[in-house]
């Protein structure tokens, strides 16, 4: 199958409950029923590294649990699209599979990306459609529409679905819903499958001059939102606070550890792309200084 033919359109409208969605639940069961309501008690300040940040400590309680259910929000919105992208990807995957084993497995993997996606929108109230400014989600449709197989293996199964899996256990780890808990344990777990096929599937050697190039190319785009830091954060704050001059983000980025945090995801994502054995995307992406988090003034000026 040639992958150019194919449009797929990853943000596909969600109209809500219908006769469908009865069909649904007979398939796969009731979402689970959140044990806590409000966003902005699912994590602590701990969890986003606001412990420490001056700004959130001098807040009222309310403005506290502003900043607390707009972080959630965020979190929580991300894993939604991204959950909805992961079934157009595995049924683009589907389609490209090389092998029937290989379709029969993302036809598993499809299941699996749709009931995380049931599972994380029962915890979401009013999901917003403003993801249209979130780069990353915009960045990841695109991927999806126009990567060829291989590329597709490398960045979303190696690459994302290995980093998901680190970034769903921070989540994890200082969730305070029990009912939370288990899906994020559950996603955990299917997203460690997902990642170790892709290892299996991938070997740098087969890809094409424009495959790699491809490859490259996307990387150092999507490395650039890992490298800026903490900002989501930083924008909750000033949604709640009012606008904050760029002395006061930079104080900020500081005491939320950001640079430290980008440079530990970083690294993660080198460490995934060594195991995959991809020397020649390492050293290409080291040329152009990606496994380095960026310092505050930088991101300022971006
Ligand atoms: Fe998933
Ligand atoms: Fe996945």
């Amino acid at each position: 199958m040639n992958s150019e033919n194919l449009i797929i359109d990853v943000d596909v409208k969600d109209e809500g409950p219908s006769e469908i969605t009865n069909l649904l639940y007979r398939k796969i069961g009731q979402p689970p029923k959140p044990d806590i309501t409000e966003l902005s008690g699912l994590w602590g300040a701990d969890s986003y590294d606001l412990e420490n940040v001056d700004i959130f400590k001098e807040s009222s309680l309310s403005e506290k649990l502003l900043v607390l259910e707009d972080c959630a929000r965020g979190r929580l919105e991300e894993a939604y699209h991204i959950e909805k992208s992961g079934m157009a990807f595995t049924s683009k995957m589907t389609l490209l599979a090389d092998t029937l084993q290989e379709r029969k497995l993302y036809c598993q993997f499809s299941a699996d990306e749709a009931n995380h996606l049931e599972a994380i929108t029962s915890f979401l109230p009013n999901i917003s459609e403003n993801h249209k400014d979130n780069p990353f989600i915009q960045l990841l449709a695109d991927i999806i529409n126009t990567g060829a197989r291989r590329p597709l293996i490398f960045i979303i199964q190696v690459l994302l679905e290995g980093w998901g899996i680190d970034h769903y256990q921070g989540m994890f780890n200082s969730c305070r819903s029990i009912a939370l808990g288990e899906v994020l344990s559950k996603i955990i777990k299917d997203e460690a499958g997902h990642h170790g096929s892709g290892l299996m599937l991938f070997n740098e050697n087969e890809m094409t001059p424009t495959e790699m190039n491809y490859v490259i190319d996307t990387l150092k785009i999507f490395f650039q939102m890992v490298q800026v830091g903490s900002v989501g954060t930083v924008a909750s704050i000033e949604k709640v606070k009012g606008h904050l001059s760029s002395s006061q983000k930079i104080g900020l980025l500081h005491q939320l550890q950001s640079r430290e945090n980008a440079q530990r995801k970083l690294n993660v994502l080198k460490k995934l792309m060594h195991k995959a054995e991809s020397n020649k995307i390492i050293e290409a992406l080291e040329k152009n200084n990606c496994f380095r988090a960026f310092d505050y003034q930088t991101v300022m000026n971006l």
